[in-house]
């Protein structure tokens, strides 16, 4: 067909189209390309990119877990190797993490399970309802956090929506709870509930459990049923003063 444009006109419309994103000339006769023979370069693949990659190893989050835990020499490294530990999800969806309230080396160091919303945001363990049962159930028997006790949590980020921890991060945050009870050093543990329980006795059924004197990490371990279950039936509390008079009782070196 001849053209009607000038030279410099055709070439300012072909740059033009260019620029639009052309990049076939377009014929006169309609061209049914699906019927062409495949004629596009094949791309080259080389012996290197035919052949996976080498496997690398899976990292193990309790390994990880271990020698950080074994690298702290004071709770403050403790909390520190903690901080830094990037295997468990929890911690991306937490504000901060919660390392433990009260006194260290206290003769008594309780172990609840983890934070919910009040302990995420002051960065404490138990500051919530749940706390305050804590502490007037303390203050019964003569024990305060700011004195006599230690407190702690299994997991030190704070679950989502407050759900039940996974057996994986129990499992890869218990070796950050073992060394922090050797650096706290108490003569003690109170096992609050039964993710305390599974991660301290590796045992579970605390109803079953409470009140019964166990052993673990050289330490005596009295499972108790958890502040937030007793709010929940306060009709179990009767359980519970059982449980702190028998705590007091080997404090006291009765028992
Ligand atoms: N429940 C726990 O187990 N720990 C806390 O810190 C708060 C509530």
């Amino acid at each position: 067909m001849e053209s009607a444009l000038d030279h410099h006109s055709a070439r300012a419309l072909l740059e033009w189209q260019v620029e639009l994103g052309v990049t076939d000339a377009i014929v006169d006769t309609p061209v049914d390309r699906y019927a062409l023979p495949d004629t596009a370069p094949k791309a080259k693949t080389s012996k290197a990119a035919q052949t996976p990659p080498p496997k690398t190893a899976k990292t193990d989050p309790v390994a990880v877990a271990k020698s950080a835990a074994a690298s702290a020499n004071s709770l403050d490294q403790l909390r520190a190797v903690m901080d830094g530990f990037e295997h468990c999800d929890l911690k991306r969806g937490a504000r901060q993490l919660v390392f433990s309230d009260g006194t260290p080396g206290a003769p008594v160091m309780i172990v609840g399970e983890a934070p919910g919303r009040e302990e995420d945001r002051a960065g404490k363990p138990f500051v919530g309802r749940a706390g305050q049962l804590l502490d007037r159930m303390l203050a019964a028997i003569d024990l305060d956090r700011t004195e006599n006790v230690y407190i702690t949590n299994v997991l030190p980020w704070r679950p989502p929506q407050n759900r039940d921890p996974k057996p994986e991060e129990i499992a890869m945050m218990t070796p950050f709870l073992e060394r922090h009870i050797a650096l706290a050093k108490p003569k003690a543990l109170v096992a609050m509930g039964n993710i305390s329980c599974q991660a301290i006795l590796n045992k579970r059924g605390i109803t079953r459990l409470r009140g019964n004197w166990d052993q673990a990490l050289s330490l005596p371990v009295l499972p108790m049923l958890h502040p937030a279950y007793l709010l929940r039936q306060p009709h179990a509390k009767r359980q519970a003063w059982s449980d702190l008079l028998e705590l007091r009782a080997r404090l006291e070196g009765k028992t």
